[in-house]
C-alpha cells in the first residue's frame, strides 16, 4: 500500500524502477512461499528378512524392500530421522501426498526416508505370486514392522545416523504402524505422529455403524436435503427392482449390464456406496489426486451433483461419477469390474495391493462395517463377524481373529506409551474408530475441525482451514522436544 502512495506522488523512473523490483522480489517469495518442496527423493532397494520369526523355512532368504531417501536438509550430526512407515501400496503414492512430512524435514534439519510395506508396490516378497495363497503368509503387521526396524537400523549405521533421534510418521494404517513402531521398537523410535489412525475399530474395539453413520453425517451436515436425496435414491433403485424394472434401473443409473439377481442388486449398492466413502475421506478443500482425480470440497460437488437432477437414480449416478468417471471417459459402469466387494467394506482397490489388503482385513485387522439405513443413509448392507469368517474361510481359507490386534498392540490401553500424536479430522469417518482424547501428557489427541482423512499430513496449502495450520505447528513443537530429549539422554 505504501508503495502505491509513493507512485501516486510520483517521484520519477527511479521510484518506478524500485517499486517493479521490489514487486518482482514479492511475487518470487509468494511462489517460492507455495511452491511444493522437492526433497528430491532416491528410489532404492534394501536386502531384507522373508521372514523374522522363523529361522527355519525360509532362513536367510531375503526380498528387495523399497524405500525412498533424501538427505536434501538433513544436518548430519544433528538433524533426527523422519521415517514414514509405509501403508497399502505404492510408497511413492504416499511420499507424494505427506508434503508435511517433507516441510518439517526442511524445517528441522531431518532425514527422510518412506519405507514400502512388504506386499505392496514393488515390494513384494515372492514377486508377482506374492498375492497368492501358499506366498501371502508372510504378511502381518508384525512382519511389516521388523522390516521398518531392520531397514531402520540399517540406515542409520550407513549413514553415520546412529545417534539421530527418529520420528515415525503414518496417516491411515501407516498411521497404526507409526504408533505401533514406538509401542515395540522405543529403542529406534523417540515418537510417532499417528495421522488418522483407527487403532480401536481394527482392535474389534469399534462400533460396527460408526464408520457409515459418520460418512452419512458429512454428507447431511453439507445439507439435509442431500442426504434425503441419497436415501431416495436407493430406495427407488429398490423399488424397481422388485418390480422387475431391470432395464430402467440401467439406463438411470448407466450400468453396462443389466441387473438380474439380488448379487447384482447388493454389487451396485456396494459400488455406490464406496463413491460416498471416497468423497468423505478425501473432503479437502483443494483439489487432490491421492485416491483418483477429485476437485476441491468433493462432498459439496457430490450434492451439488445429485441436485441438480430431477431424478434420483440420475443424480445418484452423476454422483459416483466424481469417482469411477473422474476421466469421463467410463460410457456405462461396469459395477464389477470398477468396484470389489473384499473383506474391507470401506474398499481394497483393486490389482495386487487390493488382494494384499483384502488378505489383512481377513486376518489381524478387525473391519467389520456395516450400513443400516437407520443410523445412515445407505442400504441395509451387513458385513457381521460371521459374514467376515466364510468370506476369509473361502476367499484365503483362513480364520480371522479379531481381538489379536489387542493383545499384540494393546486394543486402547495406551497407558503403558508415550510420545504418540493421534490426530484426526472431523470430517474424516475412520476419527470415530481412533483416539480422540489425550491419554497421558506424551500420549495427545489433536482434533482438526474441517478436516478429512489425515489432511495434517498432506503439504501446506492456502486453503487450509486455520486448525490444520495450528494442528501442524503443535505437531511440529512436540516432534522438536521429543528430538531434543532423546538427545539429551545420549
Ligand atoms: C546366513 O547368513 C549368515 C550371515 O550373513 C552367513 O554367515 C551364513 O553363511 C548364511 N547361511 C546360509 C545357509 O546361507
Ligand atoms: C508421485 O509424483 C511423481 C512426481 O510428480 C509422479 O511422477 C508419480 O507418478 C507420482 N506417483 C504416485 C504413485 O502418485
Ligand atoms: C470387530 O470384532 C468384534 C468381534 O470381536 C466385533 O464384535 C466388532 O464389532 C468388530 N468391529 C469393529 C469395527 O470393531
Ligand atoms: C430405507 O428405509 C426406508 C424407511 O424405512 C424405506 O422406505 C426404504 O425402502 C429403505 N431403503 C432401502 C434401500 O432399503
Ligand atoms: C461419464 O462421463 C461422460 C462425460 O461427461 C458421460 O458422457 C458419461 O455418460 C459418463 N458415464 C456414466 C456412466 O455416467
Ligand atoms: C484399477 O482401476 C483403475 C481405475 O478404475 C484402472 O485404471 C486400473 O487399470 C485398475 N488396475 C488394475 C490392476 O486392475
Ligand atoms: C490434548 O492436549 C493438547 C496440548 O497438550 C491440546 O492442544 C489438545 O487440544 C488436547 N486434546 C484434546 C482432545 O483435548
Amino acid at each position: 500500500m505504501s508503495l502505491r502512495l509513493r507512485v501516486r506522488l510520483g517521484h520519477g523512473v527511479l521510484s518506478w524502477a524500485l517499486v517493479l523490483l521490489l514487486a518482482l522480489v514479492l511475487s518470487d517469495l509468494q511462489v517460492r512461499a507455495h511452491r511444493v518442496l522437492d526433497p528430491d527423493f532416491q528410489e532404492k532397494y534394501f536386502e531384507q528378512y522373508l521372514d523374522h520369526f522363523n529361522f527355519e523355512n525360509f532362513g536367510n532368504r531375503t526380498f528387495g524392500q523399497r524405500f525412498l531417501l533424501s538427505d536434501k536438509f538433513w544436518k548430519k550430526g544433528e538433524g533426527p530421522v523422519f521415517f514414514y512407515t509405509g501403508n497399502e501400496g505404492d510408497i511413492w503414492a504416499f511420499a507424494n501426498n505427506s508434503g508435511f512430512m517433507v516441510e518439517l524435514a526442511a524445517q528441522q534439519e531431518a532425514l527422510l526416508i518412506f519405507a514400502e510395506h512388504r506386499y505392496y508396490g514393488q515390494s513384494l516378497p515372492f514377486g508377482i505370486q506374492s498375492t497368492q495363497r501358499g506366498y501371502i503368509q508372510l504378511l502381518t503387521i508384525e512382519q511389516a514392522l521388523a522390516d521398518f526396524a531392520v531397514l531402520l537400523q540399517a540406515l542409520q549405521q550407513d549413514l553415520g545416523a546412529q545417534d539421530a533421534p527418529t520420528i515415525a510418521f503414518g496417516g491411515s494404517y501407516g498411521g497404526m504402524l507409526s504408533a505401533y513402531m514406538r509401542m515395540k521398537y522405543p529403542h529406534l523410535v523417540a515418537g510417532a505422529l499417528a495421522a488418522s489412525a483407527p487403532v480401536l475399530a481394527v482392535a474389534g474395539l469399534g462400533n460396527s455403524y460408526q464408520f457409515f453413520q459418520d460418512v452419512t453425517a458429512d454428507f447431511s451436515d453439507q445439507s439435509p436435503k442431500c442426504a434425503q436425496a441419497v436415501q431416495d435414491a436407493f430406495r427407488q433403485i429398490k423399488d424397481l427392482f422388485l418390480q422387475g424394472a431391470y432395464d430402467t434401473i440401467s439406463q438411470d443409473f448407466g450400468t453396462c449390464q443389466p441387473l438380474s439377481s439380488t448379487e447384482d442388486l447388493t454389487q451396485l449398492f456396494g459400488f455406490a456406496r464406496n463413491a460416498f466413502t471416497v468423497l468423505a475421506m478425501m473432503d479437502y478443500p483443494y483439489p487432490t489426486d491421492f485416491l483418483g482425480h477429485l476437485p476441491a470440497n468433493p462432498v459439496r460437488v457430490g450434492c451439488e451433483r445429485l441436485l441438480s437432477e430431477d431424478q434420483r437414480i440420475v443424480g445418484l449416478r452423476a454422483l459416483a461419477g466424481l469417482v469411477y468417471n473422474s476421466s469421463g471417459l467410463e460410457p456405462c459402469y461396469d459395477i464389477y469390474r470398477l468396484y470389489q466387494s473384499c473383506a474391507d467394506p470401506t474398499g481394497c482397490g483393486n490389482g495386487s495391493d487390493a488382494k494384499a489388503w483384502d488378505y489383512q482385513a481377513c486376518t489381524e485387522i478387525n473391519l467389520t462395517f456395516d450400513s443400516n439405513n437407520v443410523t445412515d443413509m445407505f442400504p441395509d448392507l451387513p458385513f457381521t463377524n460371521a459374514l467376515r469368517q466364510q468370506y476369509c474361510l473361502d476367499t484365503w481359507g483362513v480364520w480371522p481373529r479379531p481381538d489379536w490386534l489387542q493383545t499384540s498392540f494393546w486394543g486402547g490401553d495406551l497407558k503403558a506409551a508415550s510420545n504418540i500424536i493421534f490426530s484426526n479430522g472431523d470430517l474424516d469417518p475412520w476419527a470415530g474408530g481412533g483416539i480422540q482424547n489425550n491419554l497421558s501428557s506424551s500420549v495427545i489427541a489433536v482434533t482438526i475441525e474441517g478436516g478429512a482423512h489425515h489432511l495434517d499430513l498432506r503439504a501446506s496449502n492456502p486453503e487450509d482451514p486455520a486448525s490444520v495450520v495450528e494442528a501442524r505447528k503443535l505437531e511440529a513443537t512436540l516432534i522438536h522436544e521429543w528430538v531434543k530429549a532423546a538427545r539429551w539422554k545420549q
